[in-house]
């Protein structure tokens, strides 16, 4: 090469001067987004985000689960246009995805919930609200120009949880999604090991661990408390996730209180946390309009099965007659298409939406949700199909699941639980 030509070739590269578009310029994935947000956070919210339950089995199967998927492209089919629209419990979504509910969100960025209820909004998804939110659900639905849907906890205090549920009715939340996957906390090690609560709580250890993160430490202490907003009398009280779901959690939780929420809420309700065939079943008898198969990305029982895998026995259980979500362990376009081509309705993102946030408050958020809109129409459009409705449709030709000794759909044992043997 002559000294010309390697001239020609040297493209000097502009300065970014803003700190956060200049985060964002250099992450192209939710792990890029994961390793930026965790370069920002002390160990205690590093741990809270990833950290799972117990031996943390579960974070990494729900992970391995899609790994193990194969993909069938179906090439020379025209797809210069691609819908990624779909109904999520009645209104269209400009993708089939929703933010799943995060507690404690405040303490991974002060812009906290509603700067992901505006990034949502703006994108044309649902966000939904957690219980145990640190800005309260009025505020949230003032900032709100989208879909919003509620998530609750039954608390041992039933008066506190009515009033939750009118609260949300008349903010405007569109859903209520009951959890029902935590009668009590699955063990939180990494939390135990840091000290992490809410608020944060004052130790040498701690004390060390947010002086390493002085951007982050700045902004919890120049802005509002942060406090478990939704529940009255909770505001003062440093506790962990762990010791809070003890005091305020109820163990006792059946059926029946489904059957009484139903009563009580006539918009549309999901119950988030089944993986078994014959629970859904019996939720579709109560008249509950969707479930989310979850286990909590990993945080709760240690070794639940992954959705992605109880999906097509629970489709085999109930068909149509109810919408069925599927989170835990999403991370890019690709999982929504294996989800969407099971028969996922549609599904839901945590932590990819946590790590954008932690990484560049609200226009982080906003790069994680772009990242899996274009992952997930480049995938389709590598795949050969257009809509959600043929991803669905011809998902069985699509996908294939190459796990030694799997079956690629399994039929449903009436009666029993509804694994096939
Ligand atoms: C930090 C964190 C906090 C969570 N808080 C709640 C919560 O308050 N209520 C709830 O129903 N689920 C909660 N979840 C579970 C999520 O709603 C969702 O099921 C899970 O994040 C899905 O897995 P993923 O993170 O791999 O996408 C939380 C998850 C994380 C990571």
């Amino acid at each position: 090469m002559r000294p010309r030509d390697v001239r020609a070739l040297i493209r000097p590269r502009r300065p970014i001067l803003d700190p956060v578009d200049r985060t964002l310029a250099h992450c192209h994935t939710i792990d890029d987004l994961r390793r930026a947000a965790r370069r920002r956070w002390p160990e205690g919210v590093r741990g809270y985000v990833d950290g799972g339950a117990d031996g943390e089995v579960t974070v990494e199967r729900n992970r391995t689960a899609y790994e193990r998927f194969s993909l069938l492209p179906h090439p020379l089919r025209d797809v210069t246009e691609v819908d990624t629209r779909a109904s999520l419990l009645g209104v269209e979504s400009a993708l089939p995805f929703a933010l799943a509910p995060t507690g404690y969100t405040r303490m991974m960025h002060n812009q906290g919930e509603p700067a992901v209820t505006r990034a949502a909004g703006a994108a044309g998804i649902p966000y939904t609200l957690s219980t145990v939110a640190t800005t309260n659900l009025e505020d949230v639905a003032r900032e709100s120009t989208g879909d919003l849907w509620f998530q609750l906890y039954v608390w041992r205090d039933r008066a506190l949880m009515r009033d939750l549920v009118a609260r949300a009715r008349d903010h405007g939340y569109r859903a209520l999604m009951l959890t029902v996957d935590t009668p009590v906390t699955g063990l939180r090690a990494r939390d135990l090991r840091a000290g992490f609560t809410v608020p944060p709580t004052l130790t040498p250890s701690t004390i060390l661990q947010m002086a390493a993160h002085p951007v982050w430490c700045a902004r919890m202490l120049t802005g509002a408390p942060i406090t478990f907003a939704n529940i009255p009398g909770f505001e003062q009280d440093p506790m962990g996730a762990m010791a809070m779901s003890a005091e305020l959690f109820d163990a006792s939780v059946s059926w029946d209180d489904l059957a009484q929420l139903r009563e009580l809420w006539s918009g549309p309700l999901v119950i988030k946390g089944l993986v078994r065939p014959d629970d859904v079943r019996q939720a579709a008898s109560l008249g509950v309009d969707g479930v989310v198969l979850s286990n909590h990305g990993g945080r709760q029982l240690d070794q639940t099965i992954p959705p992605i895998d109880a999906l097509p026995h629970v489709r085999d259980a109930v068909g149509d007659s109810l919408e069925v979500y599927v989170d835990s362990g999403i991370r890019r376009g690709t999982d929504l298409v294996i989800a969407l081509a099971r028969g996922a309705t549609g599904c839901l993102v945590g932590r990819p939406y946590l790590y954008g946030l932690g990484a560049g408050g609200e226009r982080g958020v906003t790069a994680a949700i772009t990242m899996l809109a274009d992952e997930l129409r480049r995938a389709m459009q590598l795949l050969g199909v257009t809509s959600i409705a043929q991803l669905r449709q011809e998902g069985e030709t699509l996908v294939r699941d190459t796990a030694p000794g799997s079956s690629r759909r399994v039929g449903a044992d009436a009666g029993g639980v509804g694994w096939a043997s």
